[in-house]
């Protein structure tokens, strides 16, 4: 949530921090601003809207500068308009600062600052951080300490980038509970939230920790924690080219990225494989030291994690349960040191996600994350990780992280088995063979224009509807209510997604001329059962939508619309069952006119409670 950038180095400041910005306006697009020091002065621009609205004005400005902060907001306090987008500047405009996540005394900041004279122009949390820096210079010695000060000063959460005319050769920085990255390039340094804002310079990248502050300059890097002491930290090299954050001629994000998904679902398999070739094991985890699972996780995570319910149960025979990590950490979960806790998450960074897992932590639990981010916090954080090899996600609409996060789970269930000795290694083997060939079935599918013309055309024939009714069993339920989320997300079409046989106790009230019911019916032990429900719908005149097989005969008769997906291993079908939908959300909310890829009110990574 709020992207952050920052440059320091031989270029315009103001070229690199917007490039940075847009790679980072999925994390929010309420209003965009930055900062430059300017023939010493500070220089700001900032705007309500998205990057662009600033971008223009700024190809006009004449203004060059080797240092400079940008933010593209995700509102919390204050409204998103001019005033309270940021860089925000203390009363002597010699500070100017950007932050992301909330500080949650601000209000008792803000007053007692009030009385030492300030000014507040917003309404926004993060000036009083400004000002209060600006309180603590009258008594450091300089600009480094009274820095320090005011951090200590914050409760909530916080990633700060100031630039300030009383040492303009450097960028400071601090973070606690919200992202932050630097960037190492040679004779110039970046900070940002999230490493796509500056891909295309380096991918050498420091990853701060909560309670550590650093100072950039064009040609060092150093981070200290918050009593001023140095820290010694890792360079880390990361694997991501700027191809993958780039467009690459589609026309959305959200679209290229459900073509990645058979390149993405096989990176992660090949990434996972080792555990399976005897190389290395699941790290800090032994397989058989727990009795129970739990899985925390959000939004399409959770899906994720609801299907790998089914996973865990069916084959390695562990009880699992799966929470929203929002209600997780509210609910006195029952845990302890015989529990593993999986946090599932795309981002690494999700704040109910991040404090699932340290209640966890505090119970005892041992804890595994599935993360497609190298060097988030939740792989910090875990005792091991399970990298999902989808690659940057730009689109705030998750669809390659999810049926990567499903084929890591898979491959963890499958391990998780092997070692506990629910399967039998020939057992492992064959599933083993099935998911080795699941991304050519799901290039398959993305591969016939027949069939994304038909799920096209469906998309035209609907996308005025107001409401939308998903129906799934099994393991293929969970793809309802993503199917749902999807449609929700970006077309902003109400869409409840049900257990197919829980229809006749209130939702078929729901039906009829006009509803689409789109139903998830491929074979498995379920198919008949969801073949009566779909006879349940057409009885009432609602118009159904089958995502099926070809060799699934019956539902031709019933549904008005097919849409056929090879078929596979019923436990894999979720995987493959999820891309016509995908794209079905994304056809509506493009016949629509949306913002496919940036929907309104909307994150991509929600660092805030
Ligand atoms: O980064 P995470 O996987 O932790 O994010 C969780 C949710 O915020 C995310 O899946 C969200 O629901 C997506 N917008 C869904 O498309």
């Amino acid at each position: 949530m709020c992207g952050i950038v920052g440059y320091i180095g031989k270029d315009n400041a103001k070229d690199v921090i917007i490039d940075g910005l847009k790679r980072l306006e999925y994390r929010g697009y309420d209003s965009a601003g930055i900062a430059l020091i300017v023939d010493s002065e500070i220089f700001t621009y900032k705007k309500q809207g998205k990057i662009r609205n600033i971008e223009i004005e700024l190809r006009k400005v004449p203004v060059y500068s080797n240092i400079g902060i940008g933010h593209t907001r995700w509102a919390t306090h204050g409204k998103p308009d001019d005033i309270n987008a940021h860089p925000h500047l203390d009363c002597t405009k010699k500070i100017a600062l950007v932050h992301n996540g909330i500080v949650e005394n601000y209000a008792e900041l803000r007053r007692e600052l009030q009385t030492k004279g300030h000014t507040f122009l917003s309404q926004t949390d993060t000036e009083v951080i400004v000002h209060l820096i600006e309180e603590e210079l009258k008594t450091s010695p300089d600009f480094f300490t009274a820095f320090l000060s005011a951090v200590k000063r914050l409760q909530g959460s916080y990633a700060i980038a100031v630039i300030t005319l009383h040492q303009p050769d450097t960028i400071f920085v601090a973070r606690k509970d919200s992202p932050l990255v630097i960037g190492l390039g040679e004779g110039e340094n970046f900070v940002a939230s999230d490493v796509p804002a500056f891909l295309s310079y380096t991918n050498r990248v420091i990853f701060l920790d909560d309670f550590e502050v650093a100072t950039v300059n064009s040609n060092s890097v150093s981070v200290f924690n918050t009593d001023g002491e140095r820290v010694e930290k890792k360079v880390v090299t990361v694997p991501w080219s700027l191809s993958q954050a780039e467009k690459a001629g589609y026309k959305h994000f959200m679209l290229k990225e459900i073509n990645e998904q058979p390149r993405a679902v096989a990176d992660t398999i090949s990434g996972n494989l080792s555990w399976f070739r005897g190389e290395s094991y699941l790290e800090g985890i032994d397989p058989n030291s727990f009795s129970r699972i739990q899985i925390v996780a959000c939004g399409t995570s959770y899906h994720a994690g609801l299907i790998a319910k089914f996973y865990l149960e069916n084959f390695a025979k562990v009880p699992t349960e799966v929470d929203y990590a929002s209600e997780y950490r509210y609910r006195e979960p029952i845990v302890d040191e015989n529990t593993l806790v999986i946090s599932i998450t795309q981002s690494g960074e999700t704040a109910d996600t991040l404090a699932a897992m340290r209640l966890a932590r505090e119970k005892g639990a041992k804890l595994l994350t599935i993360c497609n981010v190298i060097g988030s916090t939740a792989t910090r954080e875990a005792d091991t990780v399970i990298y999902t090899y989808a690659g940057p996600e730009i689109s705030v609409a998750s669809t390659k992280a999810f049926t990567t996060q499903l084929t890591a789970l898979f491959l963890f269930t499958l391990y998780l088995s092997r070692e506990r000795r629910a399967l039998a290694s020939d057992e492992v083997d064959s599933y083993l063979k099935e998911l080795l060939e699941l991304p050519s079935k799901i290039e398959a599918f993305l591969n016939l224009e027949r069939e994304k013309e038909v799920v096209k055309k469906i998309a035209l024939e609907f996308y005025r509807a107001k409401d939308a009714l998903y129906l799934g069993r099994h393991v293929n339920y969970p793809i309802a209510l993503e199917g749902a989320l999807k449609l929700k997300e970006i077309s902003y079409i109400h869409a409840e997604g049900y257990p197919a046989g829980e229809m006749k106790h209130g939702p078929i009230a729901l039906i009829d001329e006009n509803i689409p019911v789109v139903v998830v019916a491929t074979r498995g032990k379920v198919l008949d059962k969801i073949v009566s429900n779909v006879e349940e719908v057409k009885a009432r005149k609602g118009r159904v939508i089958a995502v099926t097989n070809p060799s699934v005969k019956k539902i031709g008769e019933l549904a008005e619309f097919l849409i056929e997906v090879p078929e596979v291993n019923e436990y894999l079908s979720p995987i493959v069952n999820v891309v016509p939908l995908q794209l079905f959300a994304y056809y509506i909310a493009d016949f629509l006119g949306y913002d496919v890829d940036q929907p309104r009110n909307l994150a991509k990574s929600v660092t805030v409670e």
